[in-house]
């Protein structure tokens, strides 16, 4: 059973394996990732329900530009398709959507669909829903430190006065407090890039379940595991 007063502030999710679904079924790889929009569309309102504050999925890493073009083409027009249907109900949920990545990389298309997603969200006070999209952990760890040196060279930041703080602070997360719990699907046990810097002292859950099939129960599973942990930050 779910205790209610100890729900995670901050749920990630690495959604993996919608290919190995796919080609379980002998299908293109195409309607694997078609399958696990369907899946996001429901842990989303799981973790709504739930009380869950933030929820980050990893929707495209910053090496994920390696795939066919077919593939990546087809995951952005997947994105605009669901961004399309979804906004309402998410808008209606009172979910904030916030993009973590250097997005404007992306087709124009998707760009524009994903700005209307923020502007329409953008004074909800419900989950925040953060999609992690062309997002490294390392390549936002030099944005950052690249930020910081800028304003050593202007003059405005000391070198020597440097905190952890400001290195958050130039984080795509700034403001966002760091996730209690990852999760990644399919069995995959590691971490692929992803909140590198945030997920310092967060409890990891593994999933043998590809991401397709992940439901919500299968969130709640994770949930409890989270809740059965005993976490020390480091103190005894
Ligand atoms: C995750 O599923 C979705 C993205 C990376 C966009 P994969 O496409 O990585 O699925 P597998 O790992 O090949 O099964
Ligand atoms: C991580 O999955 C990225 C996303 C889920 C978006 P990958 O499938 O790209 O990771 P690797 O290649 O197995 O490490
Ligand atoms: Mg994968």
């Amino acid at each position: 059973m779910i205790d209610l007063e100890k729900i995670p502030e901050h749920v990630a999710i690495i959604m993996d394996g919608n290919g190995r679904w796919a080609q379980n079924r002998n299908l293109p790889r195409m309607a694997g990732h078609n399958a696990g929009m369907m899946a996001m569309k429901e842990i989303i309102k799981a973790a709504s329900a739930l009380g869950i504050k933030h929820l980050t999925v990893y929707a495209f890493s910053t090496e994920n530009w390696k795939r066919s073009s077919e593939e990546v083409s087809g995951i952005f027009k997947l994105l605009i398709i669901y961004v399309e249907k979804e906004l309402n109900e998410l808008h209606k949920n009172n979910v904030k959507v916030r993009i973590l990545g250097h997005y404007d990389r992306l087709p124009k298309e998707a760009v524009k669909s994903l700005e209307r997603s923020l502007a329409t969200t953008k004074d909800n006070t419900g989950m925040q829903f953060n999609i992690a999209l062309n997002y490294g952990g390392r390549d936002e760890i030099l944005r950052s430190v690249k930020n910081l040196a800028m304003k050593v060279e202007q003059g405005s930041l000391k070198a020597d006065e440097i905190t952890e703080g400001d290195i958050a602070d130039n984080l795509y997360t700034s403001g966002i407090p760091d996730p209690d719990l990852l999760i990644r699907t399919s069995g995959e046990m590691r971490l692929s890039n992803y909140l590198l810097w945030q997920s310092a002292y967060s409890e990891f859950v593994f999933s043998d379940v590809l991401w397709p099939d992940f439901t919500k129960e299968e969130f709640e599973k994770a949930i409890e595991v989270f809740q059965n942990r005993k976490r020390r930050f480091g103190g005894r």
